[in-house]
């Protein structure tokens, strides 16, 4: 086992609740998870986009985009610095580069809500555990309750109907191996804070179900 590196957890002078209060509002994490293509990134566009209209402080971090940059696949991050990098801190969706993904993505949605911001996150984050440890760590560092899970709860049959990205179609041809939902698997959550119908009901009636809830939950 490697010897733990010797940092030490600094004080901040400026408190979490100090931030808040001149937001007027508190942060938390809304986690949305689900198959792709089930609606995650759009419903939580119209979240932030009415979240905004509320004056509230937001951040989205979304599943594509973050794999564009602090989350970048291999091939992605080659060319700049080198093949050994690459294959080291690149991620790609095996179980273990998608712990990865979301182990970050945990620490950054983490800092954000200890920013005060309503921070939300659209990744598909198929592993309970994954899932499971986020909470953990945002109960254990922030308040009890600054994780709230969302699960989109779209049938695959919906999402491979609808294939925005053509990915079902080319994980059903092989192209694409180890696909959430065809080969490989998608854990529910258990007990999430939502469950959103995203066969029968809009984006936008689905979007406002967040926000009535994050409204009687006091965070907005
Ligand atoms: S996660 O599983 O690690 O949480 P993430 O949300 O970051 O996934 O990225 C999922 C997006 O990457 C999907 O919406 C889809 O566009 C694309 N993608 C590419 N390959 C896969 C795959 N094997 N499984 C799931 N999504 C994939």
């Amino acid at each position: 086992m490697e010897e733990k590196p010797q940092v030490t957890w600094h004080q901040h002078n400026v408190s979490r609740e100090e931030r808040e209060a001149l937001k007027t509002h508190q942060g938390c994490v809304v986690w949305f998870t689900g198959l792709s293509g089930s609606g995650k990134s759009t419903i939580a566009n119209l979240v932030e986009r009415q979240l905004l209209k509320r004056s509230v402080h937001t951040f989205l971090l979304d599943g594509d985009n973050v794999r564009h940059g602090l989350n970048a696949a291999p091939g992605m991050l080659e060319e700049h610095y080198g093949h050994d990098f690459a294959r080291r801190f690149g991620l790609g969706f095996s179980a273990e580069d998608r712990e990865e993904n979301i182990r970050r993505i945990g620490s950054v949605a983490e800092l954000f809500c200890q920013a005060g911001l309503v921070t939300l996150t659209a990744f598909v984050s198929p592993y309970r555990r994954d899932r499971d440890e986020v909470r953990l760590r945002l109960d254990k560092a922030g308040r009890q309750g600054d994780f709230v899970e969302v699960y989109v709860d779209t049938p695959l049959a919906v999402c491979e109907n609808r294939d925005p990205k053509g990915l079902y179609k080319r994980a059903r041809a092989g192209e694409i191996q180890h696909f959430t939902g065809i080969d490989d698997p998608y854990e529910p959550p258990l007990a999430p804070e939502l469950t959103l119908d995203g066969a029968e009901l809009t984006p936008l009636e689905l979007s406002e179900q967040v926000l009535r809830f994050l409204e009687n939950l006091g965070k907005i």
